[in-house]
Parts: C-alpha cells; structure tokens; sequence
C-alpha cells in the first residue's frame, strides 16, 4: 500500500505539468481528488488493513491527500497567472504611439476675416450691432435716400419676400436702425449676412458685409480716411496706403471709393492689381444730410461718416482666393488651410 501511495503521487506530479488549461485541471481533479478519484479509493482500501498498520498508513494517505491537493492548487495557480499574463499582453497600450487625431473644426475663414476686421476697429472703439436679414423698403432703400426710381431697388438685384419686405442688399439698412435708437455720438458696425439677385466668379447671390458709422460733432471726410488707414494696415500690413475716388452712393455726399496700395507687388503693378498698383475695398462717404434728418439728427449740429466693407472681398485678397464659390462650397480640404 505504501508502494501505492509513493506511485499515486508520483504519477500526479508527471501529469500536473503538462495542464495546459481548465478542462485539463478539472480532469485532474476527478482524478486524482474528486469523489471517485484515486485518493478516495486508497482511503476505502484502509479499511481493509490490519488494526496495527491503519494508524501509520492513515496518517500516509491523508498527507497523500493534502499533498495532492497542494500540488492541484499549484497547477490552479500557474494557470490563473498564465492566463493573467495572456491578457495583459493582448490589451497593453503602446503609450509610445502617436495619438490617433481627433478631427477638430475650424473657422471659416469669413469667420477669421469678419473677427479680424472687428478686432481692428475695436481698437478704434467702434461697438457691434446687428439688424434683421429680412429688411423693408423703408429701412433698406427709401430712408436711405434711394429714391424710388433709383434702379437698386429693380428686382434684378433685389431678392423681395412679399410686397416692401425683402433680403437686405446691404448692411446699410443697419444705419438707419442705429440711428432711430441711439443718439450720437454714434460709433457702430454692423457685420451681417446681405442679399443680391446676381452671381459670377467674384460676387455671390448671399456675401457679407461690414457696415461702420461714425456721427458725431464735426466729423470729415479726414476722420474717415484715417480710420480706413488704420483698418487697412491692420488687415494687409503697416506699408500699405489707402486712396480715396469721388464715387456716388444716395445715402452718402460726399461718396468715395477707397483703393489700397497693392499690397503684393507694392504698387509697381502685378496681376493682383490689374497693374495699375492699387486695389478698390470698399465704398463710403459723409453720411448724407437727408438721411440724418430722417432719423431725427440735425445735420446743422451732428455729421456722420459710413463705410460698408465686403467681407468676402477682404478674405479674397487676403487669402488670394480667386473664386468665391470656394468660401460657400465648405470643401474640407479648403477650409482645412485655415486651421493655424
Ligand atoms: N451700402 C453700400 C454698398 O453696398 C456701401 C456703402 C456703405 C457706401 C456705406 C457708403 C456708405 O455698396
């Protein structure tokens, strides 16, 4: 029976190690520990031997059983760290490796440009104000001294929404809403969305515009070439020049057209100014005093000076886009430039 003992353990210790996973173990176990297994069968066989041998060969088998139940817990364990060891190694992170991109937006570079110009006439202390898309005639053209021949108000150009209620052409209309609810000194923008009936590769049937009026005591014609300086150099650089042109706008008297040194060539003549050195921006004038008088203000104490600014014009240049489709079309892979 000793023989038997020595050889169960023996045989025990050869199979434990080649356990390769839980089926094998609980094989193990019925085998050797479980009801039926080889241990139980030698306790049932103590029985069977003299009175004077049970007492030593108890003692035997049940350090037989406590032995072959260490060596099965020492198998349970190998396998349990294995085991641990696998998944550790199946779900390590590489902290090494570059992060995957997350796809974050970004301005829209009408966004950038509109934030820029604001930026620039902040400094100068001009306040934000903003009107309805939606505008009436009266705000639109008519207190605006448009008369009602003039052909900006012909449907060709105008996109009307009912009878005296269209888009905004202009962010102009916003002068007049400032006006009605502020007294001078008045010193606005008025940045927006505007409307006209008309498309090509530069203009766009939706654009925006930036709207700036000054009214205050004495103001000229100087107050405003030196605020569009300053504009213009915070937008294209400190060498570049303005130029004013007689032009002709209702609502403004006088009107001018402000050209800009070409800020590529600097106003030697490229293609970017059409080789003439300069480049028109934006069109304003001292407020004209009929529409003063049709917001209340007396021409005879007050003087005002507008400008209106294409916002698309300036990220044109700016950027060097030459079809403005591109700034309406969101193609990501040209939005994607302007991520700084
Ligand atoms: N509203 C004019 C336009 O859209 C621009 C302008 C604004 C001119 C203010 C003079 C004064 O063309």
């Amino acid at each position: 029976m000793k023989n038997k003992i020595s050889e169960l353990l023996d045989s025990l210790k050869q199979e434990v190690s080649s356990v390769q996973d839980k089926k094998m173990l609980s094989e193990l176990w019925q085998k050797y520990l479980g009801k039926k297994g080889a241990v139980s069968e030698i306790k049932k066989e103590l029985g069977k031997v003299s009175k004077e041998e049970r007492p030593a060969l108890g003692k035997l088998i049940n350090e037989l059983s406590q032995k072959a139940e260490e060596i099965y817990r020492s198998a349970e364990k190998r396998l349990e760290h294995a085991e641990l060891e696998r998944r550790n190694k199946e779900e390590a992170v590489d902290i090494t490796l570059p992060a995957e991109k997350i796809p974050g937006g970004v301005l829209h570079p009408i966004s950038i440009t509109r934030n820029n110009m604001i930026n620039v006439f902040a400094g100068m202390g001009f306040e934000i104000f903003e009107g309805p898309e939606i505008e009436d005639d009266d705000h639109n053209f008519t207190r605006l001294n448009v008369a009602a021949n003039h052909p900006a108000r012909d449907m060709q150009d105008t996109f009307y929404v009912a009878k005296d209620i269209l888009l905004r052409t202009h962010t102009s209309p916003g002068q007049i809403r400032v006006m009605d609810s502020k007294k001078p000194p008045i010193k606005v923008l008025v940045p927006g969305s505007v409307f006209r009936s008309y498309s090509d590769a530069t203009h766009s049937p939706r654009f925006h515009q930036m709207e700036g009026l000054v009214v205050d005591k004495n103001i000229t014609l100087c107050d405003l070439q030196g605020m569009l300086d300053q504009f213009v150099k915070g937008i294209f650089g400190e060498d570049v020049k303005t130029r004013l042109r007689p032009s002709y706008f209702p609502f403004t008297e006088p009107s001018v057209e402000v050209d800009v040194s070409c800020f590529e060539c600097g106003g030697k003549g490229c293609s970017l100014c059409k080789h003439t050195g300069w480049i028109e921006v934006l069109g304003g004038g001292i407020v004209h005093h009929s529409v003063l008088e049709n917001c209340g203000i007396d021409p005879n104490e007050y003087s005002g000076l507008a400008f209106g600014i294409g916002i698309e014009r300036i990220a044109m240049l700016k950027y060097g886009i030459n079809n403005i489709s591109l700034l309406f079309e969101n193609d990501l892979r040209f939005l994607e430039q302007f991520r700084d």
